[in-house]
């Protein structure tokens, strides 16, 4: 049977998975549209995607998960998220995890080691998960900084320290570039274990993720270094991969969850 997918958002991942999807990488997938944005009409609306699609991929940013999200689960389609930061929010993320009908799904992103993860804080305890995640600087400026903090950024010689906390904290401030951090939230299946910091590093030629958790079950240092996407500097071209490997489990369940 195949597998019907929608999606929302066409910008680095999105229009990268749906070039993959159409060259046939994820057999058994079929793409049945993608949402434009606002008033960019290509005649493919939400509502053709509940319609048409079994999962609806979300690519879209933080802010579509909350507008489409919960109208995805409770139509009773399945959702595939990028933006997983979006499930800071708390009655978000019981709308989308907990109300069904529909299964929210969490992509692994940028991420490698979320599975170790998962099975530790199945069997046993998380006690702490750090992670400190460097990009250029230029991948980080963001439309609430004084054009003074921008041009410190973008001029800095050495790297600077942006900020330090919890997933909430980081993915209000960069929604863009902190995902990850929420994704080790859930992986560890607790908000308030993943301390992060994220740092603007002149001489970052990839993003890096350095991701320490230490469990009753071992501890896991996982050192991710992305090549950046070729549409857009500031995501990483691991993404899209990391999506289509995902519909590619769930329509063709091999047994392996390697
Ligand atoms: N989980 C991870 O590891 C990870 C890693 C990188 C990015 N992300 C998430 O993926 C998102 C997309 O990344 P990207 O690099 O493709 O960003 P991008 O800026 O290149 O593309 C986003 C696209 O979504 C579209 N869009 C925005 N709001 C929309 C809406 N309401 N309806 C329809 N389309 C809408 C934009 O027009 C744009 O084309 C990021 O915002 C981030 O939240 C997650």
């Amino acid at each position: 049977m195949t597998l019907k997918v929608a999606m929302i958002g066409s910008g680095a991942i999105g229009s990268r998975v749906a070039e993959l999807l159409d060259a046939g990488a994820a057999p058994g997938v079929e793409l049945t549209g993608v949402v434009p944005h606002g008033d960019a009409g290509t005649g493919f609306s939400f509502e053709d995607a509940l319609d048409t699609a079994d999962v609806v991929v979300e690519c879209a940013g933080v802010g579509s998960v909350a507008e489409f999200g919960p109208r995805v689960v409770s139509a009773g389609k399945d959702l595939l998220v990028t933006s997983i930061g979006a499930l800071c929010d708390a009655s978000l993320r019981k709308a989308l995890l907990d109300d069904g009908p529909g299964r929210t799904l969490l992509t692994t992103g940028a991420l490698g080691g979320l599975d170790a993860i998962t099975a530790a804080c199945a069997g046993g305890t998380i006690h702490r998960i750090t992670v400190e995640s460097r990009k250029l600087p230029a991948a980080l400026i963001q439309p609430w900084m004084d054009g003074g903090t921008k041009d410190r950024l973008l001029t800095a010689s050495h790297p600077v320290e942006l900020l330090r906390g919890g997933p909430a904290e980081l993915i209000k401030a960069f929604p863009k570039s902190t995902n990850v951090v929420s994704a080790l939230a859930l992986a560890g299946g607790d908000w308030g274990v993943v301390e992060a910091v994220l740092i603007a590093d002149p001489a970052a030629r990839k993003t890096s993720h350095h991701v320490t958790a230490e469990t009753s079950l071992g501890t896991f240092d996982i050192r991710v270094t992305n090549e950046a996407s070729p549409n857009n500097p500031a995501s990483s071209a691991l993404v899209p991969h990391a999506v289509v490997r995902g519909l590619k489990t769930l329509a063709n369940a091999s047994g392996s969850f390697i």
